[in-house]
């Protein structure tokens, strides 16, 4: 662990995260899109207020994981964490921020007794794979379909 990141805190979302997951987003992205994440943050946490969570170092919020509990979806009858959104600032990466968020998530939803956690991962998004790997998922039985909507 980093000087950096000896201080990070691991909390709840909260909705007055909003302009700091805005930021962080176009940080990330280079896109400013305050709507769809206040209705992106509104959904998750109507969903399960506690299952989302964000990374803090001294109030400055560092990075965020949006993710849920499900059950009876995709044929899959057992209550199942599914890690949808998240972001690390790119100046705090390698830092175990990302694996700190996951952990977190991964304790909430075992104690919620969900037994597997489940995520999509688009190919064409470098690292994400290898993140998901580096915590142990693997490749699932369930393949994404899709149809255009023209
Ligand atoms: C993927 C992401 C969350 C990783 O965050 P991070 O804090 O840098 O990850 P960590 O430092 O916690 O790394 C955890 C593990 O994953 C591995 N890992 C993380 N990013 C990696 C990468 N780009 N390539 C290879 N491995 C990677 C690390 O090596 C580490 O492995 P270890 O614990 O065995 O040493 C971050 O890069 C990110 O936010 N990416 C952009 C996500 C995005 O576009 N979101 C918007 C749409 S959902």
């Amino acid at each position: 662990m980093s000087e950096d990141t000896a201080q990070l805190r691991i909390r709840p979302l909260q909705d007055t995260d909003l302009g700091d997951i805005t930021g962080l987003d176009e940080k990330i992205d280079g896109k400013y899109r305050p709507e769809v994440w206040e209705m992106r943050l509104g959904y998750y946490m109507r969903r399960d207020p506690e299952a989302s969570l964000v990374a803090e170092i001294d109030g400055r919020v560092v990075g965020f994981m949006l993710g849920e509990i499900r059950s009876g979806e995709f044929g899959l009858e057992q209550p199942t964490g599914w890690i949808e959104v998240m972001g690390v600032d790119p100046e705090m990466r390698g830092q175990a921020v990302g694996r700190r968020l996951a952990e977190a998530m991964l304790a909430y939803f075992r104690g919620r007794g969900a037994t597997s956690v489940h995520t999509l991962v688009d190919r064409d998004m470098d690292g994400i794979a290898q993140f998901f790997i580096a915590l142990g998922f693997e490749p699932a039985g369930l393949t994404p379909f899709v149809k255009e909507l023209a």
